[in-house]
């Protein structure tokens, strides 16, 4: 039997009732048979310094191991001011260095964002595809998951409610797995 694709998840949010978390949340209770998806919280990630290239804080190196093993990477985010949270670039910045060790290599990568407003994080999804072509990693196009008005489409203990985004998360990973797939037997 084929091995799983293996898939880790991150959210660009520390927020505990954070929308893009329950993305993510949505997204394990609709994971497609013959693929697993594990939660890393970015929690607890000190700001990126140059200096430690050389010996990384414990929790770097544990984000940095099990991107390594994984097949394909799932990433939430929320839009700050335009762009994608200090959080997520930091945590991303870490995970690429030090140079010729960077953990994103080749990766397949998917992403999703949720928004309180009308653009539904659009422009920090622009900008992170943006940063993958440094790093290398190549983002699954369609469908393009972004979630406005995310007040109105999950509830107060973080559950996505509202079925149309609930199918739009499960079409993102079916895609992921088949992208993944593509990408390995090429
Ligand atoms: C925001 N928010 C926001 N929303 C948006 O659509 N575009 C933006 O540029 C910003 N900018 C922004 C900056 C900062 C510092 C904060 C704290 C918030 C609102 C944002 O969409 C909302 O807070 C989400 O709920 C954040 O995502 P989580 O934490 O719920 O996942």
């Amino acid at each position: 039997m084929a091995k799983n694709i293996e898939i880790l998840g991150f959210a660009g949010s520390l927020r505990k009732g954070s929308y893009n978390k329950a993305l993510l949340r949505a997204a394990l209770e609709q994971v497609p048979p013959g693929a697993e998806l594990e939660v890393f919280d970015l929690e607890g990630i000190p700001p990126y310094n140059q200096d430690l290239d050389v010996r990384m804080p414990d929790i770097v190196n544990a984000f940095k191991s099990k991107i390594k093993a994984a097949d394909a990477i799932l990433i939430a985010t929320p839009e700050y001011n335009y762009s994608m949270p200090g959080v997520l670039k930091n945590a991303i910045d870490w995970a690429s260095r030090p140079i010729g060790d960077n953990s994103f290599d080749d990766k397949p990568v998917a992403i999703m964002s949720a928004s309180i407003g009308m653009l539904a994080g659009a422009r920090a999804q622009y900008h992170l595809r943006q940063t993958f072509v440094y790093i290398n990693m190549h983002p699954v196009n369609r469908p393009e998951v972004m979630v406005p008005f995310a007040a109105d489409k999950i509830d107060s203990t973080g559950n996505v409610t509202d079925e149309k985004t609930r199918r739009k998360i499960r079409e993102l990973l079916e895609s992921l797995v088949v992208w993944t797939k593509r990408l390995k037997s090429a």
